[in-house]
């Protein structure tokens, strides 16, 4: 994913916006698939991250952990580089425009079109169709209505969220023909193969690394200390070839826990992972090496987390500030939406 020219948008012309749950603490996965772009973006383009509290209700949760992992993830956001000088940073319900559209445009969606989204039949089948809540089924719908508040041209997301992509792309072409011009058309910003758009878990390397679906053990968390990531590494599954010569090699079909390692150590000092893998010959230094790599790009997320978190008022005013911006716009765009679907305008 390169800065200048990437959908062939030159710096500072586009709009980014892009979402994360507040579910359970950021992962490596999201970090290095999402995170570090978003940051990137901030310097390029006028850009809108929001917290997804309202996406966070589709699965079972405590409400007061809610509350306080909106908080945490909003502190880690700013850990990790946002910059409110640079980019809008605000909570989802605290603009009200998001479910208001999201309606809006479900009521342009169809059953079945919601019915094919892998996320939603993976998650869903682990309680069963029956009992998946309706905004589960919704979901990728508020995300559309997230993007398209905004004018969003470009969506810096992992792999996982093509397809949720692609729908928001449908749903908005079709409002534009049926209503007449009133969105604009957004295109998934995601890292090319080998640069962390999907990372997986380090227990089950057939899997991506996840908060909610994954293993604790095979899951790096942003404030994982030195020791966890050092063991957890050492313990991450390889596989059976004898180490030597050849056995280290980016080819994730076939070799999914070590190219899932070569790809980690790539994305964080920014090289090849053909280049990473035929550096090493044992799977024991390419885990070291990685987890020390790890280290040093956790270390001052942490650091900064930590101080934010001696003073939460920053945070707060951060998000406050960020929610007034995203009104200003989000209300201009749901007002041409309301007028293009033919609701009546409200008087005085
Ligand atoms: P979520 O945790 O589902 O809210 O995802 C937040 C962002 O992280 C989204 O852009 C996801 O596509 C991205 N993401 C989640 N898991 C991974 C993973 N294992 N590898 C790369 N990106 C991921
Ligand atoms: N569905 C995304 C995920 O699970 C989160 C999300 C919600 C999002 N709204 C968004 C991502 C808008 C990008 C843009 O990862």
């Amino acid at each position: 994913m390169r800065r200048v020219g990437l959908g062939n948008y030159p710096l500072g012309v586009a709009t980014v916006l892009s979402g994360i749950q507040p579910t359970a603490a950021p992962h490596l996965g999201n970090y290095l698939g999402a995170l570090r772009w978003w940051v990137e973006f901030q310097d390029a383009h006028d850009a809108y991250y929001c917290v997804v509290d309202l996406h966070a209700l589709t699965v079972a949760g405590d409400p007061a952990e809610l509350t306080r992992a909106t908080t945490t993830m909003a502190t880690l956001l700013l850990a990790a580089g946002l910059d409110p000088g640079r980019c809008t940073l605000f909570v989802q319900s605290h603009v009200p425009e998001h479910a208001e559209l999201a309606w809006l445009l479900e009521c342009t969606a169809s059953m079945g079109e919601l019915a094919r989204m892998t996320q939603f039949k993976d998650k869903a089948a682990r309680g069963g169709e029956g009992s998946a809540r309706v905004g589960l089924f919704a979901y990728p719908v508020l995300m559309a209505a997230d993007i398209l508040l905004y004018d969003a041209n470009l969506v810096p997301v992992g792999d996982d969220q093509r397809q949720h992509l692609e729908l928001t792309r449908v749903l908005a072409q079709r409002w534009n023909t049926r209503y007449g011009q009133t969105f604009t058309v957004p295109e998934a910003a995601i890292a090319p193969p080998g640069k962390g758009a999907r990372i997986m878990d380090l227990q089950d390397p057939r899997r991506k690394m996840s908060k909610t679906a994954g293993s604790p053990a095979g899951t790096v968390f942003l404030l994982d200390d030195p020791k966890t990531v050092e063991h957890k590494l050492k313990r991450a599954v390889t596989d059976t070839d004898p180490p030597g010569p050849g056995a280290v090699r980016w080819d994730p079909e076939h070799k999914p826990g070590v190219s899932n390692l070569v790809e980690l150590l790539a994305a964080l000092t920014g090289r090849q992972p053909e280049e990473v893998a035929s550096s090493y010959q044992s799977y024991g230094r390419l885990k070291s090496d990685t987890a020390q790599a790890v280290i040093a790009t956790l270390e001052p997320v942490q650091k900064r987390y930590r101080e934010l978190s001696e003073d939460p008022g920053v945070v707060r005013s951060v998000l406050a500030t960020g929610a007034e911006r995203a009104r200003e716009v989000a209300s201009r765009t749901l007002a041409r939406a309301r007028q293009a679907i033919g609701l009546l305008p409200r008087q005085g």
